[in-house]
């Protein structure tokens, strides 16, 4: 610190919003608390991305490990703020944050309350994705994955898991499973190069025709659709495993069948057929027939909703946001508020997946955190600077709440340990599966 008296604000999630958002706020003359959940930065980067991704990663680690390192940004990983958590909205502003910005992810689950959902055998995909990217808390899980999958959801992140469950648990049967039709899939070709050679080709221009009179009602075109997987093929990566790979549409889950175990024997789907809604969009219908498909997993890749632990109002799966802004930015509102009591609450904003759930890549929540920073700019230019006494007090306060907290030097040393353990056993990264193993090595005395 350099004497200048400035403004303080707590960003809540160091995923690529939080981050860039810190970035933006500290070029602007703020000093920023960074506090995360997890030991590292980087969220849903680090422990989404696809493992192998290692390129792309390395890459963001490096764009954020320089944000990290700014004058203005103050890291404390191993922090979770909540209601009941490490510590609450209102013990930071009691430390004397000027404002708040939650760039918290969505971490909380979106299950559909069907019968069944708690059999073992039935897991939402954020927290498989989890597991296989050794996030502490998920790394040592054991998932009971079985020979016939049946994915709910035709994202990207549904592709992720079929490429997991082709490459590295090697099923018989993966059976993704869509509501809508094969024209609404939202996943994109370059994830589905990734488990285009399982695909069963055949099977998916059988279901296409099935579903043909459906879609030129609606005037699609289940030729067109063909071609788009079809053109793919030529891209396909080489595969491991012969796992069979099929996607099914016009189909919802409606109830998972069990044994006197608990364990999955089934799920039972209901058909639907394609409407046009009043607002323009196709959207599916239930038809009432039924099937049983035979499956003895279940994973729901349908998107998450956020953290109802932050202490924050909502509206449906997302943080409730003030309908007419005071600092717009884009024409979206970045501030939260209590529909119930609407101004409220004045301090605390929101961007990234924290703002809309599961939406977008990296580059969609690095701008809106980037969005979310400027709203809080707007904000803050109303407020008293204060001095760096009051600053430093506030800043030293927050390492009392971690576990211990994890501050840049720590992670450093941390990153140095990981690198050193890749290079012993010949892996291209190696990740600490808890946080104590990352405590211990961050800790020791050098
Ligand atoms: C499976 C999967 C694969 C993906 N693959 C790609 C890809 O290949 N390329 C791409 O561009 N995009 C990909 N994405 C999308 C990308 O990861 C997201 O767009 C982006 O990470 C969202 O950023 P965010 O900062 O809003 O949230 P997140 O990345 O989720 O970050 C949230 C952060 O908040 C912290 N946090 C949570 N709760 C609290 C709390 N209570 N207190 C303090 N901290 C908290 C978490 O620890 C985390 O660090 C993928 C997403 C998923 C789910
Ligand atoms: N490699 C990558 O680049 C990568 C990897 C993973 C994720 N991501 C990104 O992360 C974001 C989130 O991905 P996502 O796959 O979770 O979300 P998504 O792209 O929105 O896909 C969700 C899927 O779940 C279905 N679904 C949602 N609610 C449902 C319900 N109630 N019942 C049945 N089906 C339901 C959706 O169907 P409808 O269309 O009918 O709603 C859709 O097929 C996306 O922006 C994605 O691109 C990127």
């Amino acid at each position: 610190m350099d004497g200048t008296r400035r403004h303080l604000v707590a960003v809540v999630g160091a995923g690529p919003a939080g981050i860039f958002a810190a970035k933006e706020l500290a070029a602007n003359g703020v000093q920023v608390a960074l506090l995360n959940r997890d030991i590292k930065p980087g969220g849903l980067a680090e422990y989404g991305i696809y493992f192998d991704k290692y390129r792309m990663k390395s890459g963001l680690r490096a764009q954020f490990r320089q944000i990290l390192a700014q004058p203005g940004v103050a890291y404390f990983g191993n922090i979770t703020v909540g209601e009941g958590r490490d510590i609450s909205l209102d013990e930071l502003r009691r430390l004397g944050f000027q404002a708040i910005l939650i760039t918290a992810g969505a971490q909380g689950t979106k299950w559909l309350g069907l019968p069944g959902e708690d059999l073992d055998g039935v897991y939402h995909a954020k927290d498989l994705v989890y597991h296989y990217n050794r996030l502490p808390g998920y790394s040592q899980r054991e998932f009971h994955i079985g020979k016939r999958v049946a994915v709910i959801g035709m994202g990207n992140v549904m592709m992720d898991i079929a490429h997991y469950l082709i490459s590295e648990k090697q099923v018989e049967e993966v059976m993704a499973l869509a509501r809508r039709g094969p024209a609404e899939v939202k996943f994109d070709r370059k994830e589905l190069e990734l488990v285009e050679a399982n695909l069963d080709l055949d099977a998916y221009d059988a279901e296409v025709d099935r579903v043909s009179n459906i879609m030129r009602s609606l005037g699609e075109d289940p030729q067109q659709v063909k071609e788009f997987i079809h053109s793919t093929m030529e891209k396909a990566l080489p595969t491991r495993s012969s796992t069979h790979f099929t996607m099914h549409f016009l189909v919802s889950p409606v109830r998972i069948l069990g044994d006197s175990r608990g364990r999955v024997t089934g799920l039972e789907v209901e058909d639907n057929t394609l409407v046009m809604g009043a607002d323009g969009e196709i959207k599916a219908r239930p038809l009432g027939t039924r099937r049983t498909l035979d499956v003895d997993t279940v994973v729901f890749a349908i998107g998450d909703r956020v953290d109802e632990a932050l202490g924050l109002p909502m509206e449906g799966s997302v943080f409730a946001v003030c309908r007419q802004p005071r600092f717009p930015q884009e024409g979206q509102s970045y501030e939260v508020d209590d529909p119930d009591d609407p101004c409220l609450i004045k301090d605390v904003f929101v961007a990234g997946w924290s703002r809309k759930a599961s939406t977008g890549l990296v580059g969609v929540a690095r701008k809106d955190g980037m969005l979310g920073a400027a709203a809080v700019l707007e904000y803050l230019s109303g407020l008293r600077l204060l001095s760096e006494a009051e600053v430093t007090a506030a800043i030293q306060k927050i390492e009392a709440y971690g576990k211990p907290a994890v501050t840049r030097p720590m992670l450093e040393k941390l990153e140095a340990a990981e690198q050193e353990r890749a290079r012993s056993l010949g892996l291209e990264e190696y990740k600490f599966a808890s946080n104590e193993e990352m405590i211990a090595v961050i800790t020791a005395e050098s």
